[in-house]
């Protein structure tokens, strides 16, 4: 009789944004002339950029022909988009990441779910709290854990750093040593950041420590301020100890073509075994590579009317989270994040928990955010929205919110 991975029963309730999708629902299907604007999860919503298309056009057609056309993508990615980003994201800021040390995929969810597999199960993990779901549940479903207790909302081999307003939701370096290290900056769902000195000690900490931090920088693109570092490459020493996660989704709109990549340094090691092998081994044996569809998509972002065309985009979400921190703030609201990052994370009002002002905004404003108790305990009492809707929507989920 065959056994299932009972680590997944462990998981308690479905994943956070399809609760609030299958709630939402509902409140449609009760509530057919109620018009609700999504502010939840973060998905874009404006069209891929002109570049873009022009890029993806033309390796359609490439593929329509047989002298043009491509099979099975290089299961690493194809140089030409290696070396776009290698220059782009690292050599222009001065880091030093080669071609051969990134590897293309199809995001970077995908990608921050299945790093996990290369270490050891005995891994001790580290999380901000709160956190992306993403870390803490992948780990679950490995069995690296322990057992959860419904009462805290925490696991009982998970290191939690909790990031609250008085540390500016910041983690601080934990008690207990770590050997997995996640964190996100920009960070999702606080829209917290930290200076290039913070991660500078994070770095500094891992390489004493032995651990590996896993950075998920998803969001760089929506740095604003001068002293926020782009990537953890940045930081001396961070060639040793880090792994960095990247997306095309939130920069380029690639939420539904998906692309991403992950940096793996080769002097980031276990003993003689470079990490960058089992990553590479992992990729062969499980991944045929990110289609040259949208590899060719990604490549046009780095080019000089790819910047130009997406910073306009950057600027059309970042101006709709001022209108959110802005309106929120004019409501009474308390608010962080919005100048770095496209999350605004407000305090619930009244002491409500933030599933019942999930439920009372639905209800009363027609407007979905995310409960910040869904992204772990530290969350509770606080809401996330997302600055990624269309600016009309925007403004009138906002309009509806003063008139609460
Ligand atoms: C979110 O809303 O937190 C994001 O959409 C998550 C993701 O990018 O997967």
């Amino acid at each position: 009789m065959f056994k299932i991975n009972d680590n997944y029963l462990k998981l308690p309730g479905s994943y956070l944004f399809s609760t609030i999708a299958k709630k939402v629902n509902a409140f449609e299907a009760a509530n057919p002339d109620k018009t609700v604007i999504r502010l939840g999860i973060g998905d874009v919503t404006q069209p891929l950029a002109p570049v873009i298309i022009d890029a993806l056009h033309g390796a359609v057609d490439e593929m329509g022909k047989a002298e043009t056309f491509h099979g099975y993508a290089p299961d690493l990615g194809y140089e030409f988009l290696r070396t776009a980003i290698a220059k782009n994201d690292y050599a222009d800021r001065g880091c030093e990441i080669a071609a051969d040390e990134i590897f293309v995929s199809d995001g970077a969810k995908c990608d921050s779910g299945n790093i996990q597999e290369i270490f050891s199960v005995d891994n001790k993990i580290a999380v901000c709290d709160p956190v992306y779901p993403v870390y803490v549940d992948t780990n679950v479903m490995a069995g690296r854990t322990g057992t959860y207790d419904p009462k805290t909302e925490m696991w009982s081999d998970v290191i939690y750093m909790p990031c609250t307003a008085e540390t500016d939701f910041a983690p601080e370096l934990p008690k207990e040593t770590p050997d997995l290290i996640y964190l996100c900056f920009p960070n999702n769902p606080t829209g917290a950041t930290i200076t290039k000195a913070q991660l500078q000690e994070w770095v500094d900490y891992a390489n004493k420590v032995g651990a590996v931090i896993i950075y998920d920088a998803a969001y760089e693109a929506y740095i604003s301020e001068a002293d926020v570092p782009h990537t953890i490459f940045e930081c001396e020493g961070a060639r040793t100890c880090a792994i960095e996660l990247k997306s095309f989704s939130k920069n380029a709109g690639f939420t539904g073509t998906r692309l991403g990549y992950t940096v793996i340094p080769k002097d980031l090691k276990c003993g003689d075994v470079m990490l960058h092998s089992l990553w590479a081994r992992r990729h062969g044996t499980k991944y045929n590579g990110a289609p040259y569809i949208q590899q060719r998509a990604g490549e046009a972002v780095y080019s000089p009317e790819g910047k130009e065309q997406l910073a306009k985009q950057v600027a059309y979400y970042m101006n709709n989270a001022k209108v959110i921190k802005e309106g929120l703030q004019e409501a009474g609201y308390t608010v962080s994040g919005g100048v770095n990052a496209p999350y605004i994370w407000l305090k619930t009002p009244d002491g409500m928990t933030s599933w019942e002002f999930f439920d009372y905004l639905l209800a009363n404003a027609n407007v979905v955010g995310t409960p910040g108790s869904g992204f772990g305990p530290s969350g509770e009492g606080y809401f996330r929205l997302t600055a990624f809707g269309t600016y009309e929507n925007t403004v009138a989920a906002l309009e509806r919110i003063k008139k609460m």
